[in-house]
Parts: structure tokens; sequence; C-alpha cells
């Protein structure tokens, strides 16, 4: 978490580091600061808050200077205060610094630091690496910045000015990410791509322990014993309107409206000549043949992907799999082996705990399989083969295209897999293909349909905080799903409480006897994923008993479902008819904007929900 820029240039460095802290706030917004060199002067200017309070601050006094760091902080380390803002700097304020990451080893740092005469301002772990390049500077920062890394422990991408050297910014990286924009008599360092994009398409992906000089006139590379290492930017191929709002209220919104297009486009991408066509993948095909099981590691709404994907690989590629968060399977010793695919879900590709279970299931000898969108992160890089989503930028805390661009690269892995385990014939494939194929279309139209500004979703979300008020803050949802449905029930649980901060659960519905149904008396608003399937019977009973006790149901049934009407729900949602394996693709459609109605209608920061960052790269 944590977001940074740098930049050097003829620019006014406030506007082109506002800029690119503007892109990256999703990472963080407890607080936000500048540095900027003002000829042989640090002017430091942060803020508690989010970055408009900042920007406000400098429209009044703008900072002059062409070179200058800048941090949005998701804070770990001490209250989200001014003080504990980033940059942080040293004694004799001539050295500022950025850090996204956790110095472990900080405390010991700082003791010694402070026999040694150094005085500290805040209580971040961060203002020990200002103290140290203070410590070790004679006249060369970058040498200082060398030094200073090789005392720390834990996760980091700094980037560091001196007031002493007005032409560079030296950065370096371990753990977090940190890409370089190489432009045109200016370059820029940044946490993601979005924050230069404006100025450059040419990104510089660093990896661990390369250490990072920009100057006016170039980037200078080097790892860690001070030798050179040569580096060819890539060109970007998105562009910088897709991570901005087009018009729409919130990123979260134009995301869920994207989601049709993004599946056509990994189908047309992934579909060839009747075949699934995974190029980038760099696992052979005798390779995957002969694993004996899966295990997906995921967090979060990747992990309900995740779970989504075991029902489909164990059905139609008939392998066993299980699917674990990666906070768990890190630290449990997991079984895997040589003859074990370890599949890593990742929207960011730099999530620590995903990152840390890929490099304990290398580890132990099994074979690593990335499905990320972010072009060259950490996982897609460290895995033995990547899949990308391709879903573009997701800039909206809570994850929507990303969730059902990887359920696409799941089915496609599956049918993949089925096919070369001759689980699935030429037939059968052709048919599932087809109707593969229909879901964009069916997920297009369904969100024209609730493209309408008051559709019945928002409607529903204005009942329900009508009820919430009336009993006194007392109501919570439940959400019920069955099959290849109840990760959907997960993921509209936590959609949820997410952004509105309302109480939700997800549960599998024939689990419901087992405990939740305790809950139900007249205060809970139930949704029941009720779509045809073959447990569709079984959900009408579980309908029947919450009705009984007098919950209040939201039914997303399949359009024409008469029978549905004869069990008393309250509100419907209808989905269009689509084969049940494909049905999760339609069904979080309705759960993605209940979540974000309710968060609308109770008025909260939908984008920028409280605690949250979008990239968890702190475990
Ligand atoms: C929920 C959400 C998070 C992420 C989780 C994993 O809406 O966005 O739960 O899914 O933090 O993030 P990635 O996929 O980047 O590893």
């Amino acid at each position: 978490m944590c977001g940074i820029v740098g930049y050097v240039g003829s620019r006014k460095a406030q506007e082109v580091l506002i800029k690119g802290l503007s892109r990256l706030e999703y990472r963080g917004y407890d607080s936000a600061g500048v540095a900027i060199l003002e000829g042989h002067k640090i002017n430091l200017v942060k803020r508690q808050g989010k970055l408009r309070i900042l920007t406000d601050v400098l429209k009044s006094e703008p900072a002059k200077g062409s070179i200058g760091v800048g941090h949005t902080r998701w804070a770990t380390h001490g209250v989200p205060n001014d003080v504990n803002a980033h940059p942080h700097l040293d004694c004799a304020s001539k050295i500022a610094v950025v850090h996204n990451g956790i110095i472990e080893n900080y405390l010991d740092l700082k003791k010694t630091l402070m026999k040694e005469g150094h005085r500290f301002s805040s209580e971040t772990d961060t203002e020990v690496i200002a103290h140290l390049i203070e410590k070790y500077y004679k006249d060369d920062l970058e040498t200082a910045v060398l030094k200073t890394i090789r005392s720390l422990k834990g996760s980091y991408a700094i980037a560091a000015i001196h007031a002493s050297e007005p032409d560079k910014v030296v950065g370096a990286r371990c753990d977090s990410p940190l890409i370089v924009g190489v432009g045109e008599g200016e370059n820029f360092l940044a946490s993601d791509v979005p924050a230069v994009l404006d100025y450059t398409k040419n990104i510089i992906y660093l990896d661990n322990h390369e250490l990072i000089t920009i100057t006016k006139k170039g980037v200078t590379i080097k790892d860690y014993s001070g030798r050179i290492i040569q580096k060819n930017p890539s060109k970007i191929k998105w562009d910088i309107k897709q991570a901005e709002k087009a018009g729409h209220s919130h990123f979260m919104l134009k995301e869920i409206y994207e989601q049709g297009a993004v599946l056509d486009g990994i189908l047309d991408e992934r579909l060839h000549d009747g075949k699934v066509v995974f190029e980038e993948l760099a696992i052979k095909d005798n390779d995957l043949k002969r694993f004996t099981k899966i295990a997906i590691v995921a967090c979060g709404t990747a992990y309900h992907a995740g779970l989504t994907g075991k029902y489909m690989l164990e059905e139609y590629a008939r392998i066993p799999c299980w699917v674990d968060t990666s906070s768990e399977f890190r630290y449990r010793d997991p079984i895997v082996d040589k003859n074990t695919l370890v599949i890593i879900i990742s929207q960011s590709g730099e999530t620590a705990d995903s990152l840390a279970a890929l490099r304990e299931a290398k580890r132990k000898g099994a074979k690593t399989l990335g499905i990320c969108n972010v072009v060259g992160s950490s996982i897609a890089r460290e895995s033995d083969g990547v899949i990308y989503t391709h879903a573009g930028p997701e800039i909206a805390v809570a994850s929507t295209k990303a969730y059902t661009a990887q359920l696409a690269v799941l089915y496609l892995v599956t049918l993949y897999l089925g096919r070369l385990r001759k689980v699935i014939g030429s037939a059968k494939f052709d048919h599932i293909i087809k109707e593969f194929r229909r879901a964009p279309a069916l997920m297009n139209s369904l969100i024209d349909e609730y493209r309408s500004d008051y559709n019945n979703i928002a409607a529903y979300a204005g009942e329900f905080k009508k009820y919430y008020f009336e009993k006194h803050n007392k109501s919570h949802f439940l959400y019920l799903g069955r099959n290849i449905n109840y990760p959907n029930a997960l993921e509209g649980a936590l959609k949820l409480k997410e952004i509105s901060y309302i109480s939700a659960e997800g549960y599998a519905a024939g689990e419901m006897k087992h405990g939740p149904i305790a809950l139900i008396d007249e205060n809970p608003w139930v949704v029941c994923i009720a779509v045809q399937s073959k447990t569709y019977d079984k959900m009408l009973s579980n309908i029947q008993e919450i009705k009984a006790r007098g919950g209040i149901v939201i039914a997303i049934t399949t359009e024409g479902d008469e029978e549905i009407m004869h069990h008393n729900v309250n509100y419907v949602i209808e989905l269009p008819k689509i084969d049940e394996l494909f049905s999760p693709l339609l069904v979080v459609i309705p759960l993605q904007l209940l979540a974000y109605y309710v968060a609308k209608k109770f008025g909260y920061d939908i984008d920028q929900p409280r605690n949250l960052a979008k990239s968890v790269t702190v475990e």
C-alpha cells in the first residue's frame, strides 16, 4: 500500500507529483505529501487526509522547482496525521524520503541512530531511512542510499532527494513495486504505471534489489553490488483514458459497466480456430498433463474467483483442486510438490501474502501459474507461467471487472486442461464454447438495463436504507448461494461490507440450518441466488425457511421463472438464461450493483472506502 512518485525534468514538479498521486490514491489515502527542491532547499508540504486537502494547500502556496518526490499513505506505523505523513526528512532537512512497505528492524535502527544523536519527529518506520542516508552521506546520494538499504530488513520501494544534489532522484525496491517512466528530458519514478502515463508510455519495471538514479538526461540502474544493469523500456499499450472515470460518478460503476466488453476482449484474445490459446503461458503441455492436483491461492475477491475455479476444474477437467487464502497457505506447511500446479490469482500481482505463498510453493518444488491483471507485476514475473486477465486498470478499491476477468481465465484454463486430459471431447468443447461466447452480450444487455438512473436494484437499496433506519440500524445482510454460485454469495457479502460498512455474511445455502438460521428474524435481508440450476429446488426450500421466520428475501432468478413468485419473496432480480456453468458471470453483476447503490444511498465514499487500499503490499 502507499503510492510513491518521483520526478526530475523541466515541468513544475508540484503538478507532476500531484497528478501522479491522484492516479495512485487507490493505494492509500490517509495522508499525502510532497517534497520539492527549490534551489538548494527542500520545500516540504504534507497533510493528513485525502489528496485534495494537500492540493488546496499547494494551490494557495505553490511550490516552485522541477525535482521532487510525493507520497499517498495507507498508515502502518503511526496514526494518520500531518507529522507521520511522508515525505520524511533527516535532522538537517537536506534529505527527503518517501517509502512504500514496512521496515521490520526500524526500532533497532532508530535506537542506534538516536544514540548517535539523530532526532526523530514521527512515529513511522520510514523516518529511519532519511536518518540513515544522512549518516552515510559524504557527497554522493546514490552511495548513501545503497549503504542505507543494506541495513534495512523488510519491504520497500523508496525515492529520495538531497538538497546538495538538485539534479536527481534516487530510488530502490525490495518486495514493493517501483517502475521508471522514461521521458524526453525528464524521468519519473512511481509505484504504478498510471502515475506517469500522462507523460510517457515507456516503462521500465524494476526488479527486487535494484537501485535507480534518474536525472533529466537519463536513467541508471544498478544491483546492490553497484554493477550497472541494462534494461530496455517496454511500451504500454493502454491509454490513460482507461484510468479515468469517463463521465461516470464512480470508478466502481464504470468498472462494473465495462465487464461485458472485458469478457469479449478476453474471449477474442484466447479463442482461436476452436482452441484455447495462452501465448504467454510458459508451462509446457506435457507438464500440465502430469499434475495430479491443483492448489489455488489468493486473497479477498481473487480468492472467491479461485473458489469458483475449483467447481469448474473438478467438474470439467476432473482434477482434484483445493483453494486457500494466501495468508493461511504460506504459514501452514502445505502439501505441494512437483506434481502440484499452484495457481496464484491476483489483480495487482503485488499482494504480499500471495507473493509469499507463491515463493513458498516454489520452494517446495511446485509449478506456479500466476493469473494477474497488472502486467510486469511481481507475481507475474516470479511465477513459472503467467496468464494475464487484460481487464485494463481497475481503480476502485472494490474489485469488480478484475473478478469476472479472473473467472473468464479460469473457465479457459479449465477448458484447456479438460481437452488436454481428454475429459472434454471436441463436440462438448464446441458446445461449451458456444455458450461461453453468449456471455459477453448477455452481460452487456443486463448492464444496459441497469444503466437507467433509477433501476430496480437502486430502488431496493433505497428500501433497505429506509428499513435500516426504521429498525434502529439493526438490519444486516445474509447472502446464500449453492454450488458454483456459492462463492458469489461470499463475494456479494464482501462487496457490500467493504463499501457500505453494513454487516453481511455469505453462506452456502445448505449450511444455513447449521447455524445462520439462528440469525433470521424480521431483521435480516437475505439475498438468495436462485437461478436455474441443479440445486434450484433446494434453494426454494431455503427461501421457504427464511420466509417462515420473517426474513426479507431478494431473489436472483432466471427470467421466466414463475415458480419463485409462489414463494412470497419480497424483491426479484431477473437474469437472462445461460447454462449454470457460466451463471456466476451474470449473477455477480446485480450483487455488485446492490453493494454500489446501498453505499450510494448511505452517502459513503464508494471508490475509497475507509481503512482499505487497493494493493495490500504489507502482511
Ligand atoms: C475486494 C478486494 C480485495 C482484493 C484482495 C486481493 O473488493 O478488492 O479483497 O481482491 O486484496 O487483491 P489482489 O487481487 O490484487 O491480490
